[in-house]
Parts: C-alpha cells; sequence; structure tokens
C-alpha cells in the first residue's frame, strides 16, 4: 500500500517577487514605528496611530495571503525534505504573527476609546517592537529559505 505523504513547498521565484513587490506593508512599518517612538512630549494622534495599525494589519493580511497563495504549495513528493519543514514552520507563522498584530490592533483602539489608560501606550510600543523583530525574523528566515530552494534547483540541473 502506498501512502502519499502532503509536504509543504515554495516557490522561490513567486516567494521572492511578492516579497520585492510589498513596499506598503514596510511603509506602514516604518510609520507606525516613526509614531509609537515620538518624543513623550509630543501629543499622540490615537485616532491616526489606529488608522496606521488598521492599514498594517489589512496590508500584512494580504502579504501572507498572496505568499500562500503563490509562494507556498503542497505537492505529495518532496524533492528536498530538508527545506519542506521548514516551509511548513514558516507558513504557519503567518497565522501567528497577524494574531499577535490584531491584539495590538485592539489594544490601539481601546486607547482610542479611553478603555486603557494613556499609561498603557509605553506596552503597546513594546509589544509593536516585539511584534516588529519576530516579523523581521519570519522574512529573513524565509529569505533565507528562497536562497536555498534556488540552490537546490541549480543543484538539480547539474
Ligand atoms: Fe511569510
Amino acid at each position: 500500500m502506498a501512502i502519499a505523504t502532503r509536504t509543504v513547498a515554495i516557490n522561490p521565484a513567486f516567494l521572492q517577487e511578492i516579497k520585492d513587490d510589498h513596499h506598503e506593508l514596510r511603509q506602514l512599518l516604518h510609520h507606525t514605528a516613526a509614531m509609537l517612538n515620538r518624543p513623550p512630549w509630543m501629543q499622540m494622534e490615537y485616532d491616526r496611530l489606529v488608522d496606521l495599525f488598521t492599514k498594517l494589519r489589512d496590508q500584512l493580511a494580504m502579504h501572507f495571503s498572496l505568499e500562500e497563495a503563490y509562494g507556498y504549495f503542497e505537492d505529495a513528493i518532496t524533492v528536498a525534505p530538508h527545506l519542506s519543514k521548514r516551509a511548513e514552520a514558516l507558513r504557519s507563522q503567518h497565522f501567528e504573527l497577524y494574531s499577535q498584530l490584531c491584539s495590538l490592533v485592539e489594544r490601539a483602539e481601546q486607547l482610542l476609546y479611553h478603555e486603557a489608560p494613556a499609561i498603557a501606550l509605553a506596552g503597546l510600543a513594546e509589544g509593536f517592537r516585539a511584534f516588529s523583530f519576530r516579523l523581521q525574523d519570519h522574512e529573513l528566515c524565509e529569505s533565507d529559505l528562497i536562497l536555498e530552494a534556488f540552490h537546490d534547483d541549480l543543484g538539480a540541473g547539474d
């Protein structure tokens, strides 16, 4: 009896293209960080902060959806099992990262609607820093995987 195990693989060219094209996501990350890092004497514009967070959440959802639709795929045959486990782990991080950002959006909304004290802003900034580091690490690991997958493809052509 043959048992087919589905494995996760990536299409390195498409995945790289999605990363290269996502300028808006990078811009929103930059603007949100800049707003949260403003000096304490500057009045925080919570409506603008919530607007940035909401746009960032929507862009991240689109970025991950594109990656999952065109950059990742499932195959019954694996040509590179050593890459497959990492691809699967990285793809599953999308949901975790998106959930983490959604909870930050909620915290920003609580500040806007005075459901949280103004002092909670420091915690929100810290939470955003942690999220940014995690996202950056995820992107770096995907870039490493893209390079290795390209290398494997070239090696397979020898
Ligand atoms: Fe990703």
